[in-house]
């Protein structure tokens, strides 16, 4: 009799659960229309779970953004951060100690709503940091779990061969030379929304604070910027995000807080969240302020946001180069081409507008600054430029009073001159 029962009830249990997965998995999909959901094994959901409930810290409070992102208010002193075996003894900063000389910081007005979850009008409490929560969906667009969160890892800018410099990434950067010790960076970078053609593929506008060898495995590498990454964040909105490796992209870091590491001591702003307004061609144009350098005293690499608001750091035990300085900045575009359909494709850099452009049509980064040996932020005056296909994406930099150092980039990549 038991069994009868049993063979009963059991696939109408089956039948309930699945039944309830392909509810969830629908009503994700018409948020998110990027995932692909091939079969996925219950192993396999079973170790995205686990793996996701080490990266969601519980949380206080989850705030629901418009545009679909749920945004948890962590305890600071629950952040994944720490969890990093590097870290064991580190000493959490609440504040650097020195700005950088040079730096006008202002005192914080009341916060700008820049974020789209800012929109809700709900904040995290006090003592909390809001942090975009992860969820299935998310780390099946990956191509596996180790993947998830993981930048490819990039080559040797000059080895300029095109297109195959490094697994189809492409740049339009500015850069230092690579023999000073630098202790920071900084620009105003223009945000825009750059289309992707393929779902793997990204565009992303960022700083990259630099140290160690590009053809090695000891690159470190501490970035920061906008993004837009079907692939990470299941749309195609502009996203502020982080990045730190200490191993040329390898085994160590992540992007936000996707892996232990990044310190974040911020309340107010989440990493990974879209950022809203962004500029439209030829009307309101609006930018994004990021510096990124090193407590003179205590060593870690800090990020301000705006005019000065901290974000948080990464700590100097993450890292071995950077652990004393940087030796190389570079400011610019990145995007990925797969070269879908044997062609490049049509996945645009900055505002998908060449540089000459200027103004309202072409993206810019302007007041490139960099932090020397003294912790004072001074301008950059002798930066190189570098775009690997003119054709596809390009770069012009000048300088003026207002701007100081600055650069228009960008393009359309696929077009009649960039097959
Ligand atoms: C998702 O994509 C499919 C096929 O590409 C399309 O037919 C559908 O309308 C899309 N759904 C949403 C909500 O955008
Ligand atoms: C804000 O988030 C809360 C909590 O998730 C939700 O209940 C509420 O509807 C959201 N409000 C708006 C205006 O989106």
């Amino acid at each position: 009799m038991g069994t009868v029962v049993c063979s009963c009830y059991a696939p109408l249990l089956l039948g309930f659960l699945l039944a309830l997965l392909l509810q969830t998995l629908e009503v994700e999909s018409r948020t998110l229309n990027y995932t692909s959901y091939r079969k996925v094994s219950s192993l396999r959901l079973q170790r995205i779970q686990r793996h996701l409930d080490n990266i969601n810290k519980p949380s206080v409070l989850t705030i629901e953004s418009p545009d679909g992102d749920l945004i948890d208010c962590v305890h600071k002193r629950k952040q994944a951060a720490l969890d990093h075996p590097l870290l064991k003894n580190h000493k959490m900063q609440k504040a650097p100690t020195n700005m950088p000389r040079g730096m006008k910081v202002k005192r914080e007005e009341k916060e700008k709503e820049w974020q789209m979850w800012h929109k809700n009008g709900t904040r995290c409490p006090r003592g909390t940091i809001p942090i975009r929560r992860s969820r299935v969906h998310d780390v099946l667009r990956a191509k596996s779990l180790f993947h998830f969160g993981k930048k490819q890892p990039r080559f040797s800018l000059t080895r300029r061969s095109d297109s195959d410099a490094g697994n189809g990434h492409e740049h339009a950067i500015a850069y230092t030379g690579s023999t000073e010790e630098v202790y920071g960076a900084k620009a105003t970078i223009n945000v825009w929304e750059p289309s992707i053609q393929v779902v793997n593929e990204f565009s992303l506008s960022q700083i990259w604070i630099l140290s160690g060898s590009f053809d090695g495995s000891d690159l470190n590498s501490i970035e920061a910027g906008w993004q837009v990454s079907p692939e990470l964040y299941g749309d195609s909105r502009p996203r502020l995000f982080t990045y730190w490796t200490s191993d040329s992209y390898e085994a160590t870091g992540c992007y936000n807080l996707l892996c232990a590491g990044f310190v974040q001591t911020n309340g107010g702003i989440a990493i990974g969240a879209a950022i809203s307004p962004i500029s439209s061609y030829d009307a309101n144009q609006y930018d994004i302020t990021i510096l990124i350098w090193k407590d003179p005293k205590v060593g870690n690499w800090w990020m301000s946001f705006g005019d000065g608001t901290l974000v948080g750091y990464w700590p100097e035990e993450l890292f071995t180069h950077l652990g004393r300085h940087a030796t190389m900045v570079e400011w610019g575009g990145e995007v990925v081409n797969t070269r879908a359909n044997g062609q490049h494709t049509s996945t645009q850099m900055g505002s998908g507008h060449f540089a000459g452009d200027g103004f309202g049509k072409a993206s810019y980064f302007r007041n490139l600054e960099i932090v020397d040996t003294d912790n004072t932020l001074s301008s950059v005056h002798n930066i190189l430029t570098l775009a690997q296909n003119t054709n596809c994406y390009d770069i012009h930099s000048s300088y003026s009073n207002q701007w100081g150092t600055y650069f228009y980039y960008g393009g359309p990549g696929n077009n009649p001159h960039c097959p």
